[in-house]
């Protein structure tokens, strides 16, 4: 679904990804609990997030005949984790795709700042010829996004989406603001950011809920 003010942007309204989410929102949820139903979810948005990749017609032959049948056209795609979380959602997404090549970006968000700090960086080479996939649960003030999707442009990739779980309105602003060609999925469009960055109502720190490590 499309939303009003928020321009490339999809919310992924299916009644099963809205009633995961719910669970994951709970804070009662437990910690593999949350990590399971993150790996549902992701597969759910990488479904609507594919929707569009375009076909090509092949030759093949079924146990009775020849036919032409639709494939997936081009080079296999890449899904760029952002770590810690972005991992929780990169499990389902090759759930979905296995055959995806995998980039891996390391960045955190410094507590007082916001400032996403950048510690690791490993992706295939010919990023310029595959759909790239940025993958992290929340888009809170957008600069971990921002800088993710800055990388791996820097490193070639043209054809780009971003993948997560819950966005705040100011970060979908901010990201659009400096990405407009990144077409954003999300399960949802939550109020706004606390004093601390944090989503509200949100679910927390995903990293810290899908991992225990709080
Ligand atoms: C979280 C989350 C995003 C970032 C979102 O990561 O997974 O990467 O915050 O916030 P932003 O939009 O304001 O940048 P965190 O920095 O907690 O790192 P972690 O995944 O390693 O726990
Ligand atoms: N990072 C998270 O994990 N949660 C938020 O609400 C904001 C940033």
């Amino acid at each position: 679904m499309m939303v009003e003010g928020f321009p490339g942007v999809t919310v992924v309204d299916h009644p099963l990804v809205q009633h995961k989410l719910t669970i994951m929102r709970d804070a009662e949820t437990s910690t593999r609990g949350f990590r399971q139903l993150l790996r549902e979810i992701a597969a759910l948005i990488c479904y609507e997030a594919t929707r569009d990749l375009p076909l090509e017609t092949v030759e093949i032959r079924t146990p009775l005949t020849t036919m032409q049948a639709p494939k997936i056209a081009g080079k296999k795609l890449v899904f760029a984790s952002i770590l810690r979380a972005g991992n929780g959602l990169l499990e389902g997404m090759l759930d979905l795709v296995p055959s995806a090549r995998v980039a891996h970006v390391g960045i955190y968000r410094d507590p007082e700042t916001l400032q996403a700090v950048e510690y690791y960086f490993k992706a295939p080479d010919d990023l310029s010829e595959r759909t790239v996939i940025a993958v992290d649960p929340m888009l809170a003030t957008a600069n971990s996004a921002v800088a993710a999707v800055e990388r791996l442009k820097s490193r070639g990739a043209r054809d780009l989406r971003f993948v997560c779980l819950l966005a705040a309105p100011e970060g979908i602003r901010h990201f659009r603001s400096v990405h407009p060609d990144v077409p954003v999925f999300t399960a949802a469009i939550d109020s706004h950011l606390n004093d601390h960055g944090y989503i509200v109502p949100g679910l927390g720190d995903a990293g810290d809920r899908m991992y225990g490590t709080k």
